[in-house]
This record gives C-alpha cells, structure tokens and sequence, in this order.
C-alpha cells in the first residue's frame, strides 16, 4: 500500500483534502490525523472490518479497546447506554478537549471496537483538523494514538511515517501537536468517576467540576499481580524507546550527581548513553548525547517535547537511557506516568537505598 501525504492547515479545512480523508474513512480505510493530544489513526468507528485493520497496522493485541471521536454531543447518544450527571458536567466543563469518557456501550458500537467489552470510550477533540476529518467521515471515528503498538505516540507527521508509512492509506500532516500526552481516561460507568489514564486534564480539574474523583490503582503502581488496569492498554510496555532507560528519582541536584555518576560507568563500560534532561540541568552533563524535554519550570513543555525526545534517542542509537524525573505537580504527574512505563518502571533512587528493574 502506497500511504498519501496530505497537509491540511488551520486555514484551508474545505479543501478537498478533507474531503478525500472522509471518503477514505467511509469507504473502510485508514486515515492518520492530528488531535490536539497526539497523532491518532483513524476509521469507522461503527466498522469493525476497518477497525480490525487499524488492529493489523498497529501491531495491536486485540484485546486493547479503540477511543471513538465525534464531534457533537448528538453523536454521543447512539454509542452510549447511559450518561449520567456527571459525564454532562464533564462534557460541559471540557469537550471539545483532551478528556475521554467511559460509558456503558449500546448495541451498536460493535465488540471489535470495544475489544469485547461492555463499554465504550469516546472523546469530542477540539482541535479543527481532527474535527474537520471526523465530519467529513460522518461516522464516530474509531483512533488511537498512531504509533506502531508500543512505541511512543506521535506528536508530528514525520512520527507516523516512521511506524506506519505503507500501512496506511493516508496521513493528514496538521502540523506539530500542542499538548503532546494522550487524552485523560475517566470511567463514568461506576458510582464515582475513575481516573484511569491521567492526562492533560488533571485530577483537581476533575474534582473542581464533580467534587470527588478516584484514581485507578494502575495509574500510580507498577501493573503486577493484584493491580490489573481497568484500561487494558495501560497493562503494556507503552511509549518505549529501543534502548534500555532509567528513570532517576529524588531531588534535581542528587538526580545530576547520580546520572553524571552513571554516565562515568556507561563510558567505562563502552556504552554509548544518552540523557533525558531539560533546558535547566543540560548544561551539567557530559554526555555522548543529550536531549532536552523542555523546561523543568514549565510542565506544559515538558509534555509537549517527551514523545518527540524518546523518538530521538532511536534515531542516535544510543545503548541506554538515563532520565531525569518531574515533581508529581498536577501535569508532573501524567508525565511521571508516561515516563516510568517507557522506562518498563526501571528505576533508581538517588540519595536513598532501594532501586528496582523490570
Ligand atoms: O488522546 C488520546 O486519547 C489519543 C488521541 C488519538 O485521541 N488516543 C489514544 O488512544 O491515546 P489509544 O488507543 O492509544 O489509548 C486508548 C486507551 C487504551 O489504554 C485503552 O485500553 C483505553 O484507552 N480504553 C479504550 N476503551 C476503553 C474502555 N471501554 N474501557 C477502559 N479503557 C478503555
Ligand atoms: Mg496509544
């Protein structure tokens, strides 16, 4: 399969373009686009047939369930069994946005979309390329993010192309995203709303619309025996560059000292190390090679540059990883997250005793 490259800006969302990205996702095809989160790769939602093919282009175990993308509240009512109080509120407070709800599934989401479950995902994007493409298809677009499974998600065209060109019908290059991390995953479907991928949206946004919101177990922890995910795809390796990575915990000046230590044995050892640090610290290493994920003092930053960052260090061909951590501020911590699963939770406290791997 020949995969088109297309460019859709902000200004020229009539064109036809969006119409062949439409066409393409209503005849059963593969559309990749951006969001305002990350890249996703699209199809007909209510198609399992194209949905199965996104499965296939991905590499993606079949029990992981897609997120459907509408672009109106209308759109919502077929899909979803029940919408209680506090799935409107939500919706109110932060669609069209970087939030996605899970609901009990009506009858025609179909199980292949659902990867058998009894609940749907859905999320309104804000941003007006996804949303122009969503239209043009005229069904629920069925997209995860549109990386081949397992690796970091794409923050830019040239990210898919590097997992997906030849395996899809079309990418729309939109342009480099602006939040950079996957939407918040919130489950509705209990008594009190669930947190179970964290996100842009953070937990005391949540709570200031709906009072109280819980936290998965898995979001926090290391999924092992006991903790099973309520997002399956949380279960997985994810966001994973090729090299081994550890991530460094404690304060930043113990985090430097230890990882300029560590870079001293990678280099008697002949390996060839990269770090992971910001604009603040880059300066205090010596390093074969060094990438920075934004300012330290600047959260948003951090999020937008991670997946663009992790990518790199394949293409240096480093042998491993060393990662500076973040403070578990509300936006710290959808980025802790992301991060210790890229590490597969490898991990080294500095200053302190205990260290772990996996
Ligand atoms: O920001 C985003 O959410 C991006 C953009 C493209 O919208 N999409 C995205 O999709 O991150 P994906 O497939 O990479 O991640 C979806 C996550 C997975 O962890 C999956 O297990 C979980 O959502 N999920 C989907 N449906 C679910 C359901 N019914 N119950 C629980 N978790 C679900
Ligand atoms: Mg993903």
């Amino acid at each position: 399969m020949i995969t088109k490259l297309v460019r859709i800006d902000e200004l020229h969302m009539d064109g036809p373009a969006v119409e062949e990205a439409g066409r393409v996702l209503a005849g059963g095809g593969l559309v990749a686009f951006p969001t305002e989160t990350v890249y996703g790769l699209g199809a007909n939602g209510l198609d399992e047939e194209a949905a199965a093919k996104i499965y296939a282009a991905k590499g993606r175990p079949s029990d992981n369930p897609l997120i459907l993308h509408i672009t109106s509240m209308e759109e919502l009512y077929p899909l979803a069994e029940e919408i209680p109080q506090t799935a409107f509120a939500l919706a109110e407070a932060f669609w069209p946005g970087p939030m996605t709800l899970v609901f009990r599934k009506t009858a025609r989401v179909p199980y292949g979309v659902t990867g058998g479950l009894d609940t749907v995902a859905v999320r309104m994007p804000s941003h007006p390329v996804a949303r122009a493409v969503i239209r043009a298809a005229g069904v629920p677009i069925a997209a995860p993010s549109a990386n081949a499974s397992g690796r970091p998600s794409p923050t830019k065209a040239l990210h898919v192309l590097e997992d997906l060109d030849g395996r899809v019908d079309m990418v729309v290059d939109g342009g480099t995203v602006g939040i950079g991390l996957e939407s918040t995953i919130i489950d509705v479907t209990g008594g009190r709303p669930t947190i179970l991928r964290p996100g842009y949206i953070t937990e005391e946004m949540l709570a200031s619309v709906i009072g109280e919101v819980a936290l998965d177990a898995a979001v926090t922890g290391e999924p092992g025996a006991g903790v099973r995910p309520r997002a399956p795809g949380m279960k997985y390796r994810h966001y994973a560059p090729r090299a081994e990575m550890t991530v460094f915990l404690g304060s930043p000046a113990q985090v430097c000292a230890a990882i300029e230590e560590a870079l001293q044995r990678a280099a008697e050892e002949g390996k060839r190390a990269g770090v992971l640090c910001t604009e603040e610290s880059e300066r205090f290493y010596e390093a074969p090679v060094k990438k920075c994920a934004g300012r330290r003092n600047e959260p948003e930053s951090v999020a937008r540059s991670l997946y663009d960052v992790l990518r790199a260090f394949d293409r240096e061909q480093v042998d491993c990883i060393f990662s500076e951590s973040f403070e578990e501020n509300p936006l710290g911590g959808a980025i802790m997250n992301r991060l210790l699963k890229a590490a597969g939770y490898r991990t080294v406290t500095c200053g302190g005793i205990s260290s772990s791997g996996g």
